[in-house]
């Protein structure tokens, strides 16, 4: 019986070694890990080309989310506390708390503040510009906008003055001017076209150090961007203070990254105007996901239009001042179903986030 068991024993022990079951042998390490994460940093990546952002929310500013967004991003975009509903809940009662709070953190560890929003259809309350006449609606729009921007002048960088002013859809085809292509919100209902500039004007008034910006969606795409293109023109050239264009950046794998080349070459060509990427995040969308297959290859064309992105971005980088992820985490993005971030739930790094560490080497590496 003894000599069984020792027998028993030897056998486990030869097994064990030749199986190498005391630890299963190291996956070999991919090019793109050979640099521990610790020491890679996208903000420092990208010092020399553009800033850098993602949302802000409360839950950045405390425990392992505080320590990865202060690593790789250097601003900070709040998702929805200055939005109007937020900043203006009731007419001439203005909430100044969260939005104190998010400065208080931007200034204790040197982040930029980019305001958003100002003037938009959504998260507005139901009374403001609403069922006013054309005197009282501007009356109001100026007032919203002192109350904001004027408080927090000298601390944002700047604002997201106008947004998604554009209608979906609209194109300047059939002499159709810009005007004409605006979404019917309630401020185009109210006050007319001009809103607009007024709003720029208010912005300017009330904070004249921050850069005001018109930011909107689908910018790549051609008929959107023409229109864009000639409201921003125009009104520049008119005297009106608009600094820069906001292409938001809400994409998914379909997307044709040379469209949005495109539209950087035609805004480009505004003098004087800059433009920044506001709401980046890319969506793994059509389905499928829970097969094996299927994530990874949206996964890796989500990593492939990442690194597209950013080598335009670097060429661009003379008018791109700003690249801002509309988040980090894929659970906590808007679209997160969709997995469209560089990090996942527990904070892992994604294959997109090293796209987007090494964009030249992942596209000579992984794609070509
Ligand atoms: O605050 C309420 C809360 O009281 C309630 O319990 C909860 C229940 O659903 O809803 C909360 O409001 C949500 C709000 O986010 C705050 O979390 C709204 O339902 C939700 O619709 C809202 O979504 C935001 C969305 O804008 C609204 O349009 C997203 O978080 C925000 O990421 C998204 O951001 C926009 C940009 O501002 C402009 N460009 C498009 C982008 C994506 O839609």
């Amino acid at each position: 019986m003894k000599k069984s068991v020792a027998l028993l024993t030897i056998i486990l022990i030869i097994i064990t070694a030749v199986c190498g079951c005391a630890g299963e042998p190291a996956e070999p390490k991919e090019w793109y890990e050979e640099v521990s994460y610790e020491d890679i940093s996208l903000k420092e990546i990208y010092s020399d080309y553009f800033m850098l952002g993602t949302i802000y929310t409360k839950n950045i500013t405390v425990g392992a989310d505080r320590e990865l967004v202060l690593k790789h991003f250097d601003t900070i975009t709040p998702e929805n506390l200055m939005k109007p509903e937020n900043m203006q809940p009731t007419e001439g009662s203005f909430n100044y708390g969260e939005a104190d709070e998010m400065i208080a953190f931007a200034n204790e560890n040197g982040l930029n503040v980019i305001g958003h929003t100002l003037a938009w259809h959504q998260q507005s309350g139901d009374w403001l510009g609403q069922n006013v006449g054309r005197e009282e609606a501007i009356e109001q729009l100026r007032a919203h906008i002192y109350g904001v921007a004027a408080k927090y002048d000298g601390e944002i960088y700047s604002w997201d003055v106008v947004n998604e002013a554009i209608a979906d859809g609209a194109s300047m085809g059939n002499n159709k001017t810009w005007q004409d292509c605006l979404r019917e919100t309630q401020w185009l209902t109210s006050i007319g076209p001009d809103y607009i500039a007024l709003a720029f004007q208010f912005a300017h008034e009330a904070a004249p150090n921050a850069k005001l910006y018109y930011n909107d969606y689908n910018l790549n795409e051609t008929s959107k961007a023409k229109i864009a293109h000639a409201m921003v023109s125009e009104l520049r050239a008119a005297g009106v203070p608009i600094d820069g264009i906001g292409m938001q950046g809400h994409y998914d794998i379909k997307l044709k990254t040379a469209t949005v080349e495109k539209s950087l070459e035609l805004f480009s060509s505004i003098e004087g105007i800059e433009i920044a990427v506001t709401e980046l995040d890319i969506g793994m969308t059509g389905g499928g996901l829970d097969s094996e297959a299927v994530f990874k290859f949206m996964q890796s064309e989500q990593a492939r239009l990442y690194a597209e992105l950013f080598q335009i971005y670097k060429a661009h980088s003379d008018k791109i001042v700003r690249v801002t992820f509309w988040g980090y985490r894929d659970d906590a993005s808007w679209r997160k179903e969709y997995l469209p971030l560089l990090f996942t739930s527990e904070l892992e790094p994604k294959t997109s986030f090293y796209a987007v560490a090494y964009p030249e080497r992942w596209l000579e590496e992984e794609v070509n």
